[in-house]
C-alpha cells in the first residue's frame, strides 16, 4: 500500500450495513448471531465442530476434539492433533457423498479456456475421473504417504490430480505453474516426490506455456532424482508444443487411465485424522521455501465450514475464485472447501486481460456468477482500465464479493463495491495465510457491517490479538489498546492450522512460536479498532506481498548471489499503487563487472529463471557497498526508505553511495 493509502486506512471510518434482503436470508443474520456462534466455538468447540461438520463423511467419528500431539488435555502449541480417532478420506466428502444425491449431475466445474472454449464437469464426472486417475497412479506404484508433485495450469484435471492423490492417501504438492525449473527441482527434492503430474502446455495471455518442457528441465537435475515417473495430461494436443517423452519415465495420462473405474481406488484409502493431505511451499523470512504441511480431518473441517459461512454458500450459487490452484487460496477455496459443500465453481485458465480487460466481467455474465472471490491487486488493475469495461457486461447475477491475499485499500474497496457490486453485494474481506489453511478473520456477509479496508472479526474458533512484546508479563506480551498498532498473533490452535514444516519440526517451532513463546506469530502487523474490527497493515517480517504473490526476500537474495557477477544483494519492498508492493533489489557486483543496465537486465532474467517470472525485480539498483550495522546485518529499514524515495538518492542508473548514507543514518537505523 502506498503512504497515501495507509493514511486513508487510518482515517477510514465509513461503515456499510448489509442489505436487509441479504441479511434475512444469510446463514448468520446479525452480529448477535455471530457472537453466539463465536462464543460457542471457543467455549464448547466439541459441540460447535461436531454440528458444523455433520454433513462430512467420517468412517469413524472422532473421540477427542483436539489435544496436544501425543499427549493429553486440550491442544497446545506448537504440535497439535484435531479430531483424534477419526478415520476418513477427504474425497468421500468431496465426491462420493454427492453421488447418492441430486448433486450427482450438478456442475462441479464450469471451465473456460483462455481461447474461449468451455467444459462443464459434473460431480459424477469429477468422481469418475478422480478414480480413473487414482487407479492409474496406484498402478504406477503410488502408495499411501508417497509424495506427488503437480505442475499444471488452471484446467479441471489439476483438481482431478489433487483429489486422485488424496483418494490414495498420497500427499500432493502443487507447484504454481509460474515457477521455473530450478524452483520445481528444489520442491521435488525437499518433498522427495516420486511422481510429477503435468500437462503438455497451457495458455497464458495468448502465449503457449510449455509446462512439460519445464518439468523436463527440472527432473533432469540431480537433486530431483526421487522422481520415477512423469504423468502428462494432453491438454493442447495438436495446438501445443512438441512434447518429448522420455522412455521408461514419461507416460501420457490419457493412455494410462482406463475406461472402467473398477480398480484399487474405487474404494478410497481410509486414513487417520492426522494423515498428511498436502504440502504447499511458501516463502518465509529466511532461507529456502517452507513446506507447509496440512493434514486430513482438521483441514477438511476448516475449509468446509469456512466456505459455507464466509461465502454464505447455497446450492444455486455459481462461485468463482480467481486464485490459481498453485496457491493456498486455490487449494482451500477452489477445491476442498467448495467440493466438500457440493458447490458449482467457475475455473478460468487464463489472464484477466485476455483478449481485453473485459474478460473477467464477460465470465461473470456468461456463467451467471453469484459469488466472486478475488485479490485487491486484480481490482486495482481493473480500476486503471476504467469503468467502461465492467459496465459493458451484465453483472446482476452477483450477490457476494470476496477479497483475499493482501490489505485492500479503501479506494479499491469502494470501487469494487460500487462498480462491480452496484452497492448490493456485501464484501467479505478474508484474512488468512497458507499456514492457517482456512479463513481466520472476515467481515461475515449479512451478519456484520463492513468497513472499507478492514478484515473484520475473528473466525469461529480463532482467537487473534494485537500485541506488543512485554517480557515483564508472564505471557511475554501485552495486548495493545484499541487503534494502536502491534503484532498480530493467534492465541489458540485451530483445526486447519499447519502441523509442521515438512521434515523440519525445529524450523516450524522457530518460525511461528519463538517470537513470543506459546502463541502463533503471523508475521503481520495490525490494529484492532473500537468495534473489534481488525486492520491488517501487512507483513512486518522479511516477506513481501507483490501483486498478491508471497515472496521471501531471502529467496530473491540467494537467487541473485548465485549469479557470477553478484557479490551481495538485498531485496526490499517499495509501496506500489498497483501491486501493493514492488520488489526492489540492491546489488553489489564482483570486481570486473560493470554495473549497468545490461547487467541489470541479465540479473532480472536470472531471477526469473531461478524462481519464476512473477518474482522478477521491479527495480535493480547497484551500490558500492550495502549499508550494514556494526554487527554486520544489512540495514533493511534504511534500504526500504531509499527504495521508497524517502531519502535523497541519485539517479537509479548511477552507483549509489549507500555506505555514506548508512554512516549518516547509522543512529537512526542501528538495530
Ligand atoms: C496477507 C493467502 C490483509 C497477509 C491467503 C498474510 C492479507 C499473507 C489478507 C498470507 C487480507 C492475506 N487482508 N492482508 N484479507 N489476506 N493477507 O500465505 O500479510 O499467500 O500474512 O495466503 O497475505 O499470504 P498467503
Amino acid at each position: 500500500m502506498s503512504n497515501e493509502s495507509i493514511t486513508s486506512v487510518l482515517k477510514e471510518a465509513r461503515r456499510f450495513a448489509p442489505s436487509k434482503e441479504f441479511s434475512e436470508r444469510a446463514r448468520v443474520s446479525s452480529r448477535e448471531d455471530y457472537e453466539r456462534l463465536y462464543k460457542e466455538s471457543l467455549e464448547d468447540p466439541e459441540t460447535f465442530w461436531r454440528r458444523e461438520s455433520a454433513d462430512l463423511v467420517f468412517r469413524e467419528p472422532w473421540k477427542e476434539t483436539s489435544r496436544e500431539k501425543g499427549g493429553k488435555g486440550p491442544a497446545k502449541f506448537p504440535f497439535v492433533e484435531w479430531f483424534v480417532g477419526a478415520k476418513l478420506n477427504v474425497t468421500e466428502s468431496c465426491l462420493d457423498r454427492h453421488m447418492s444425491t441430486w448433486r450427482r449431475n450438478k456442475a462441479a466445474i464450469l471451465w473456460e479456456g483462455e481461447l474461449g472454449e468451455t467444459r462443464t464437469v459434473t460431480y459424477a464426472e469429477l468422481y469418475r475421473e478422480t478414480i480413473r486417475l487414482a487407479n492409474a497412479l496406484a498402478k504406477l506404484g503410488v502408495q499411501k504417504g508417497d509424495r506427488v508433485a503437480i505442475y499444471m495450469g488452471m484446467i479441471p484435471e489439476v483438481a482431478v490430480a489433487m483429489l486422485a492423490c488424496a483418494r490414495l492417501g498420497a500427499v500432493h504438492t502443487v507447484i504454481f505453474g509460474g515457477f521455473a525449473a530450478e524452483a520445481i527441482a528444489q520442491r521435488v527434492a525437499d518433498s522427495q516426490a516420486k511422481i510429477v503430474i503435468t500437462q503438455d502446455g497451457g495458455y497464458r495471455r495468448g502465449n503457449v506455456l510449455a509446462l512439460k518442457e519445464v518439468v523436463d528441465r527440472a527432473v533432469s537435475q540431480p537433486e530431483a532424482k526421487s522422481v520415477e515417473k512423469v504423468v502428462v495430461f494432453r491438454h493442447l494436443g495438436e495446438r501445443g508444443p512438441h512434447v518429448h517423452m522420455t522412455a521408461d519415465r514419461d507416460v501420457w495420462w490419457n493412455d494410462i487411465v482406463e475406461e472402467s473405474i473398477a480398480g484399487p481406488a474405487k474404494e478410497a484409502t481410509i486414513v487417520d485424522a492426522e494423515h498428511p493431505l498436502y504440502i504447499l511451499y511458501t516463502s518465509g523470512s529466511t532461507g529456502k521455501p517452507k513446506g507447509v504441511l496440512h493434514t486430513t480431518a482438521g483441514y477438511l473441517v476448516g475449509t468446509h465450514v469456512s466456505f459455507k459461512y464466509a461465502f454464505d454458500a447455497r446450492d444455486e450459487d455459481v462461485y468463482w475464485c480467481t486464485a490459481d490452484v498453485g496457491w493456498v487460496t486455490g487449494h482451500s477455496y477452489l477445491v476442498y472447501g467448495p467440493f466438500s459443500n457440493g458447490a458449482t465453481c467457475v475455473m478460468y485458465e487464463g489472464a484477466p486481460n485476455y483478449p481485453d480487460w473485459g474478460r473477467f466481467w464477460s465470465i461473470v455474465e456468461r456463467w451467471g456468477v453469484t459469488t466472486l472471490y478475488t485479490a485487491p491487486t486484480a481490482i486495482r488493475a481493473f480500476i486503471r482500465q476504467g469503468e467502461a469495461w465492467p459496465n459493458k457486461y451484465d453483472l446482476s447475477s452477483l450477490r457476494l464479493l470476496g477479497s483475499v491475499g493482501e490489505p485492500i485499500n479503501p479506494e479499491a474497496w469502494i470501487w469494487y463495491n460500487e462498480v462491480i457490486g452496484k452497492g448490493r453485494c456485501p464484501i467479505v474481506d478474508t484474512w488468512w495465510q497458507t499456514e492457517t489453511g482456512a479463513i481466520m478473520m472476515s467481515t461475515l456477509p449479512g451478519a456484520v457491517f463492513t468497513k472499507p479496508g478492514s478484515t473484520g472479526l475473528p473466525w469461529f474458533g480463532v482467537e487473534p490479538a494485537v500485541v506488543a512484546k512485554d517480557p515483564s508479563n508472564p505471557s511475554g506480551y501485552r495486548e495493545v489498546d484499541a487503534n494502536q498498532g502491534g503484532l498480530l498473533i493467534l492465541k489458540r490452535p485451530w483445526p486447519s492450522m499447519l502441523r509442521t514444516v515438512w521434515g523440519d519440526d525445529d524450523r516450524f517451532k522457530k518460525q511461528y512460536f519463538s517470537e513470543i513463546d506459546g502463541v502463533y506469530f503471523t508475521g503481520d502487523g495490525a490494529r484492532k479498532d473500537e468495534d473489534g474490527y481488525h486492520w491488517v497493515v501487512g507483513r512486518i517480517d522479511d516477506v513481501l506481498n507483490v501483486a498478491g504473490h508471497r515472496i521471501g526476500t531471502a529467496e530473491i537474495e540467494s537467487a541473485l548471489v548465485s549469479h557470477p557477477a553478484v557479490a551481495e544483494a538485498a531485496a526490499v519492498g517499495r509501496p506500489d499503487d498497483l501491486k501493493g508492493q514492488a520488489l526492489v533489489v540492491f546489488v553489489t557486483v564482483k570486481p570486473g563487472n560493470k554495473p549497468n543496465s545490461d547487467l541489470a537486465g541479465r540479473l532480472g532474467d536470472h531471477v526469473a529463471n531461478e524462481i519464476g517470472k512473477f518474482a522478477k525485480p521491479d527495480q535493480i539498483r547497484f551500490a558500492d557497498a550495502l549499508p550494514k550495522t556494526r554487527s554486520g546485518k544489512i540495514m533493511r529499514r534504511l534500504l526500504k526508505d531509499v527504495a521508497a524515495g524517502r531519502t535523497a538518492t541519485g539517479d537509479t542508473s548511477t552507483l549509489e553511495d549507500l555506505a555514506v548514507l548508512s554512516k549518516l543514518a547509522s543512529d537512526k537505523y542501528e538495530e
